[in-house]
């Protein structure tokens, strides 16, 4: 990766990868894009930032030539939730954005990057150690998304030659900017409540086990992925990764290491659950580690350590 253009620069993982990148790549090497441009994000003041509304194949195309790009990361999309509430603009925004910016890779010879996720997996997948290649039949318009979007990757793949790489992400936590209505969000909303009100009440039931992983885990593997050689990568679209394997109540014991008052109550949200129970608990991830080197550093304990300590910090 040299020059690098990414979409959906403000979302959840945008925001952060955006900066880390600029860190590592340089300012001048780095076009963040967005459909918003808040004036006071570090994302649109930091360096260089293009507005850009990933339907919009001409302005898409436009910016990729003037800045002579040679690396795409995709990550405008709707996430399930609100994908299952809009299905049609979750279908037009998902695919439509997709197929704009691998046409842009196929003509332009681009890098690729576009996360997959485990919403990729459905009610038949197995649940526990979900293997790499496995049943893949979602119920949720989110996972059709996804799977269509593991599959349009391996098809430029083959196809066109367009250097195509993916993971299957699962719910991410983070401090900086929070997941806009996906299933997994109760994970990062219970540590900003744990400060803010020392309760959270759980639209997931108790019970309900989710893959998760800390975003700065995240951000590096992206990196890590990105910067592999290629003749390594076997699956490329897309890779099962993980860092733990979570029910609302093992935060809840973590939370309470660091707040013994902390009291997790549940009000359980029949559509997010019912996506949730259709995910896997638990999925394998040693076809990343194999063929890449992944390796996240933090597992539950340390994730929440950093997170109270980082929210602590910013005075919420
Ligand atoms: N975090 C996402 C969601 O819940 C899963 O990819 O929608």
């Amino acid at each position: 990766m040299k020059k690098i253009i990414i979409t959906g620069a403000l979302g959840q993982i945008g925001s952060e990868l955006t900066m880390k990148l600029r860190e590592l790549y340089g300012k001048d090497n780095v076009v963040a894009t967005d459909i918003r441009e808040p004036k006071d994000s570090k994302v649109v003041t930091d360096g260089i930032f293009e507005q850009l509304d990933v339907t919009d194949a001409d302005r898409m195309k436009a910016l990729v030539e003037k800045y002579e790009v040679d690396t795409f990361i995709h990550l405008a999309a709707l996430l399930s939730a609100v994908a299952e509430a809009k299905p049609k603009l979750a279908w037009d925004l998902n695919m439509g954005g997709l197929l704009n910016a691998l046409e842009i890779a196929r003509e332009h010879n681009l890098k690729f990057f576009t996360p997959s996720s485990i919403g990729a997996f459905g009610p038949e997948t197995p649940k526990d150690q979900t293997p790499q290649v496995t049943i893949q039949r979602p119920t949720t318009m989110y996972g059709v998304t996804k799977v269509s979007g593991e599959l349009l990757g391996d098809y430029y793949f083959q196809k066109f030659g367009v250097d195509t790489r993916s993971v299957r992400f699962p719910g991410l936590i983070s401090h900086e900017t929070l997941p806009g209505g996906g299933t997994t969000d109760y994970a990062v909303d219970i540590y900003f409540e744990a400060l803010k009100n020392n309760a959270y009440t759980s639209f997931i039931g108790k019970g309900t086990y989710m893959d998760m992983m800390y975003m700065s885990d995240a951000v590096d593997l992206i990196i890590q992925l990105m910067e592999a050689p290629s003749e390594q990568l076997k699956c490329r679209n897309a890779y099962n990764v993980s860092a733990m394997s979570v029910a609302p109540e093992d935060i809840e014991r973590e939370i309470q290491k660091h707040l013994p008052e902390f009291k997790l109550t549940y009000e359980v949200d029949p559509v997010r659950q019912a996506i949730a129970e259709s995910w896997p608990n638990a999925i394998d991830t040693s076809a990343a580690q194999e063929e890449w080197g992944f390796s996240p550093q933090f597992d539950l304990e340390k994730m929440t350590n950093d997170m109270l300590q980082q929210l602590n910090n910013k005075e919420i």
